[in-house]
């Protein structure tokens, strides 16, 4: 199988690169190689390469910043994945995109379902919810897989983030309403190739009768602060924390531009009755990214 993955480099990105070398060849593309704002590019690119599964790791995640950089989001999060699925129709090729908890509005107190209907507060939210739409539109044998607050150890991620301002702070005040569920992206690539390699004899018609939205985020969930807890428990360099107290606080006194979900937490069971596959507990998988 060949395989174009866009948006190499990313936190996702950069462990699909790794992981997908198991199900098949890899021509991994990064913006310098591809820049996806650029629609006669993707099309162009796709075509030449003839992949048989195209991958969508790409993304504008600056929820903050795609507030007033609404052009930008909109090309990368909305316009380019519709092209993707389109080109993909044309070459007979799956595509694989990921979309966001945050096209939820967090106002459900139950994990949200594939069909439960959206409301995104943020622009973020409104530029992937009209990705996804593109790509129903376009797309022939498509997978959209919605997952929430993504981390590696490489990327600016929040577990990062909770990392370095312990170094520098006594105390940490972290939001204690906003609820949804931390997936490794590590894990969320594994389960990505192995749903792939699991149906690698016939992807493009095993895809296409299963094509549609799936949440895939890691088990169980959490709160912000709860689990910034965790990441300074599983600290490998503890001695180096300065941090004594961690304070719970409310979303309403971090006043940002974009207003976040307060409950998103993702009904994983749909993508695992279809592909009998779930993301470990997210507990579990902190606790493996961090001994790395
Ligand atoms: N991060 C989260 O908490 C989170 C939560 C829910 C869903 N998701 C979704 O999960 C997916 C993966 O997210 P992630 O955390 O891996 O994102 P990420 O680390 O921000 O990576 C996004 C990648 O897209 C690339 N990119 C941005 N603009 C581009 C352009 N014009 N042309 C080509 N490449 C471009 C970036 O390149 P540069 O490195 O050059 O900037 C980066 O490598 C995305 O669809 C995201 O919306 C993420």
């Amino acid at each position: 199988m060949k395989i174009a993955l866009i948006g190499k480099d990313g936190q996702l990105g950069w462990e699909l690169q790794h992981t997908l070398t198991s199900v098949g060849e890899v021509i991994s593309l990064g913006r310098e190689e591809l820049d996806v704002t650029d629609v006669d590019a993707v099309q162009r690119t796709l075509i030449e390469l003839q992949p048989n599964l195209i991958i969508n790791a790409s993304a504008y995640t600056e929820v903050d910043l795609a507030e007033t950089h609404v052009g930008l989001a909109t090309n990368i999060n909305a316009i380019a994945p519709g092209v993707m699925a389109e080109t993909a129709r044309k070459l007979n090729a799956v595509f694989i995109h990921y979309s966001t908890d945050y096209v939820f509005d967090g106002k459900n107190n139950i994990s949200y379902l594939e069909t439960d209907l959206t409301n995104p507060l943020s622009m973020y939210g409104k530029s992937k919810l009209t990705g996804e739409e593109n790509i129903k539109q376009a797309g022939d044998a498509y997978l959209i897989l919605r997952t929430s607050w993504v981390y590696s150890l490489r990327g600016n991620s929040f577990v990062n983030k909770v990392l370095g301002w312990s170094r520098n702070n006594k105390t940490l005040r972290i939001v204690i309403d906003q609820i949804s569920c931390p997936t490794w992206a590590k894990a969320l690539a594994e389960t990505t190739s192995k749903a792939i390699a699991n149906n690698n004899a016939d992807i493009s018609n095993a895809i296409r009768e299963r094509r549609g939205i799936y949440h895939l985020a890691g088990s169980g969930y959490t709160s912000r602060y709860e689990w910034a807890k965790r990441i300074l428990a599983n600290d490998p360099q503890r001695t180096e924390q300065l941090v004594q107290t961690i304070e719970p606080v409310p979303s309403a006194e971090f006043p940002t531009p974009a207003e976040r979900p307060l409950f998103s937490v993702l009904n994983c069971e749909k993508f695992a009755r279809t592909f009998g596959l779930r993301l470990p507990n997210w507990e579990e998988s902190l606790q493996k990214a961090m001994q790395k």
